[in-house]
């Protein structure tokens, strides 16, 4: 398939696996490059010298075009950008920050850039920042999200009538039918996050990839909105801030319930009492741990399959 996504990255499938914080690192970054789609590393949980090591290792798995996804409330930001650069990843994607900080500095590095946003609004200051395409990501998404709880539905045609680049649709997306109905709704291209968290790649503790497994629709809900607002698996922890939220807490009494390292605790080292667990509402639909290159195929047949039935 070839569109304007496909031809911006030089991939052969207009699918983005997400960058995910303690999940997606340079093995299923790679895998995913290697089947044709995009893979990223996600910086997020990654110190600069980690980064650099993820980057070496996915040049040495792939020959194929990857990039890094930096989302840009943590810290250490000048430092990740210096590396990329120095290390000459090809695409970039920013999140959770303003698009004119780094886009024109990426760009005159010949570097592509991609920024992704949870509104309207938020999709015309990225392109008038100058970026080469933006994520649009619903509330159904894993991960951080936006307050206004937009979901991908509504989000993406929207988006798609303001801006002239191209939309890549994020949230809620696991399968050929979902890539469909994106593409119908607007988007040339999706991110798929959720899906990929549960592959054998991941770096996701077993104990968080068989969770994913056995969450079931309604399983996930969006928190922490005071903070920063995230989809979180219905846990113990989850369960100790919806009864802090019965006490009608300060942000400070919600920060330091939050404490920290908590997402590293659930998704990295298996915790699921006390962890964070992100991940989005699709979850309900996967049914088991895939190699990601199968979950693309799976992905690529259902898309061809279903899109041949209405034709
Ligand atoms: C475990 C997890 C970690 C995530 N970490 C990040 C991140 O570091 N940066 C980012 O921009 N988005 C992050 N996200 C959001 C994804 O990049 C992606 O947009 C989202 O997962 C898409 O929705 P889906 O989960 O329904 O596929 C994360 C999502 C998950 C599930």
């Amino acid at each position: 398939m070839t569109n304007r996504i496909t031809e911006l990255f030089k991939i052969e499938h207009p699918i983005i696996q997400a960058g995910m914080i303690w999940v997606s690192g340079y093995k299923l970054a790679a895998a995913v490059s290697n089947a044709g789609g995009l893979g990223l590393i996600g910086a997020g949980s990654m110190y600069p010298d980690v980064l650099r090591e993820h980057i070496q290792k996915c040049k040495k798995a792939t020959d194929k075009p990857f990039g890094v996804n930096v989302p840009m409330l943590y810290p250490n930001i000048e430092e990740i950008m210096d590396i990329i650069v120095e290390e000459k990843v090809p695409i970039v994607f920013t999140s959770a920050g303003n698009p004119k900080t780094w886009t024109n500095f990426l760009k005159e590095k010949g570097i592509t850039v991609v920024h992704v946003v949870s509104s309207v609004k938020f999709a015309l200051k990225a392109e008038a920042a100058g970026v080469d395409a933006v994520v649009a990501e619903g509330f159904e998404a894993g991960g951080h999200n936006g307050r206004e709880e937009t979901t991908t539905f509504t989000l993406i045609p929207m988006v798609k009538q303001k801006v002239k680049i191209p939309v890549i649709a994020a949230g809620g997306i696991a399968s050929g039918r979902g890539m469909l109905a994106a593409q119908v709704l607007g988007a040339d291209g999706v991110q798929i996050g959720s899906r990929f968290a549960a592959s054998e790649e991941s770096s996701a503790h077993i104990n968080f990839k068989n969770t994913i497994v056995n969450t079931e629709d309604g399983g996930t809900h969006l928190t922490l909105k005071e903070l920063a607002p995230v989809r979180l698996i219905k846990n113990k922890f989850f369960n100790d801030l919806q009864d802090l939220y019965t006490k009608n807490p300060s942000v400070d009494d919600l920060k330091s319930l939050l404490g920290r390292a908590r997402a590293k605790k659930g998704m990295f080292e298996g915790d699921l009492d006390e962890g964070e667990l992100e991940i989005g509402q699709i979850a309900g639909l996967i049914q088991e741990i895939l190699p990601a290159k199968e979950i693309l195929d799976n992905i690529l047949q259902e898309y061809n399959e279903v899109k041949q039935s209405f034709c």
